[in-house]
């Protein structure tokens, strides 16, 4: 099955099973916003309490907030995003689509990269066992040709973005002979500059002076209460700030299921630290967060570091954290090293003060800054492309399972009396009653009990239990592993026990501590 007919079953079973679904959906749908289930929402807070917990509870100089939405529209001016907040945007006389230029170049690029991709499998087929990968990959003449030709559009279009050279990037989807997908046709107007900020307007006020934004990001309102949480925290430098929250972008290129949406949420650190010493600091925090999406057994290879040759102005280092979604390698979280950029608009913009005094060298500075900021849908969407898995059974049946990490699952064990009698559900219910306020348990009674395991799997629920009528003699009920598929008998009271070395966020939270 190709990646992409693997992602089509992907999103259809987030669908049928209850994680995610498209926002307004009886009213055909908003594009880009999605809605998330009875279970999604489970996993994303368990995301949530796993990133929380990582940054606030394991370090005592790292503290959380939850600064408002809304926020007074100077801000906006200060950070940059009202000047600059822009995607160069391109639209096609004939299909009046509008496109993205930088993605309309990537999904070439994307292209060529298949095309290399296809060129080795034909050579692994050829060669068989005697197959050297990079010799091949050194040697053919197809794949060197593509190589050369994406080498050349990377460097043409970072040089583009780096100039905001817009008549180049133009000039550059020319060349490349980039057809619009609708229209097949290359019919393109100019390159414009489109602001991604969405606005509205504040209270009774109809004119200029009311339009307030919604945050395109969360990391304004951890800046602009910098001197708040410093001083009523009594903070120490190095110190953090972190909050969660919900950001929105009127993002032009819609798809990719949640992986670009309009309204999505962030976890974001902010990461204060004395100036000279930023860039310690950045290469420890690309470590540290690199451990902690490790630590979710998707696998190492799935992630990579993609360091930035395009520095934002204020930054002066910057990497994202790229994960092998079924699409490729995107972004997934970035680590900027932001100067003292913000503080110092801030105190520009605001007229306030925001220096902070270090009683260690006795001045007073405004601190420099390394900023952590994940998605929180891209992780849910890593998380659940990472696990979903079609097998094929020894026994010949096959089985869709989602092999999410225990401490992230949305349901962590299923209660199951093996039939609706005999007393078996009356006993299955005890064992849910004295479970349940530990963990998130699910009882299920109906259909045959092959039948429910699947619907277990199909959720990744990692264990369930099953009552049968020895269970009424012994004492003892079965123990099934999702990943396994193993069974074996405990007796009821060493069920919590169990259940907690195998689910529990805290065997999480120490590999990455
Ligand atoms: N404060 C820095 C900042 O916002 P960013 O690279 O624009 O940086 C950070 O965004 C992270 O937010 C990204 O790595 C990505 O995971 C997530 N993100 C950005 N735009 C998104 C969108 N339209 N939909 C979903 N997630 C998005």
């Amino acid at each position: 099955m190709t990646q992409e007919d693997l992602f089509k079953n992907l999103i259809a079973h987030t669908k049928e099973y209850g994680f995610i679904f498209p926002s307004s959906e009886i009213y055909d749908g908003l594009g880009a916003v999605y809605d998330y289930g009875q279970l999604g929402s489970e996993l994303k807070n368990n995301i949530k309490r796993y990133w929380w917990e990582a940054m606030v509870r394991l370090n005592e100089n790292i503290v959380g907030i939850d600064s408002a939405i809304f926020m007074h529209p100077k801000i906006w001016e200060a950070s940059g995003h009202v000047g600059a907040f822009n995607d160069p945007l391109i639209d096609n006389k004939d299909s009046k689509k509008r496109y993205r230029a930088d993605v309309l170049l990537e999904d070439y690029i994307a292209k060529l990269e298949e095309k290399i991709h296809k060129e080795v499998e034909k050579g692994k087929k050829k060669f068989g066992d005697g197959f050297n990968r990079e010799q091949f990959l050194a040697t053919n003449p197809n794949v060197l040709r593509n190589a050369a030709k994406i080498q050349s559009v990377k460097e043409r279009m970072t040089a583009a973005l780096k100039a905001n050279d817009l008549a180049a990037l133009k000039q550059l989807i020319l060349d490349c002979e980039i057809t619009c997908p609708v229209s097949g046709s290359r019919n393109w107007t100019d390159v414009r500059q489109f602001n991604l900020m969405f606005s509205t307007q504040l209270g009774n006020i109809s004119d200029e002076s009311g339009i307030i934004y919604l945050r395109p990001e969360t990391a304004q309102g951890i800046f602009v209460n910098f001197l708040n949480v410093q001083k009523t925290g009594r903070m120490k430098i190095p110190f953090g700030i972190a909050q969660i929250g919900k950001a929105f972008r009127n993002e032009i290129v819609a798809r990719q299921f949640i992986f670009r949406m309009r309204e999505f949420e962030q976890m974001e650190m902010q990461f204060f630290v004395r100036p000279g010493e930023e860039l310690d600091w950045f290469k420890k925090w690309k470590e540290i967060r690199l451990k902690w999406h490790e630590a979710l057994g998707l696998g190492k290879e799935k992630y990579r570091y993609h360091d930035h040759e395009k520095l934002a102005h204020y930054a002066n280092a910057a990497t994202d954290i790229e994960f092998e979604f079924p699409f490729g390698f995107k972004e997934l979280e970035g680590i900027h090293s932001r100067t003292d950029f913000d503080l110092k608009r801030h105190q520009e913009y605001s007229g306030r003060k925001i220096q902070y005094f270090d009683p260690e060298t006795n001045e007073s500075y405004i601190p420099y800054v390394i900023e952590t900021s994940i998605g929180l849908d891209r992780t849910v969407l890593a998380v659940l492309s990472g696990a979903y898995r079609e097998e094929k059974l020894d026994n010949g049946e096959e089985r869709t399972v989602l092999k999410i990490h225990p401490a992230l699952a949305p349901v962590k064990l299923a209660v199951l009396p093996l039939v609706k009698k005999d007393g078996l559900p009356q006993m299955a219910r005890e064992i849910l009653e004295t479970l349940k306020y530990d963990f998130n348990c699910q009882y299920d009674e109906k259909d045959s009990i092959g039948k429910r395991y699947r619907r277990q799997d199909a959720i990744g629920t990692p264990l369930c239990i099953t009552i049968d009528h020895q269970s009424l003699e012994d004492g003892c009920v079965t123990l099934r592993d999702r990943d396994s598929m193993l069974q074996e008998r405990v007796p009821v009271g060493e069920l919590p026990q169990m259940v907690e070395s195998r689910v529990s966020m805290k065997n999480l939270l120490k590999q990455v501590k």
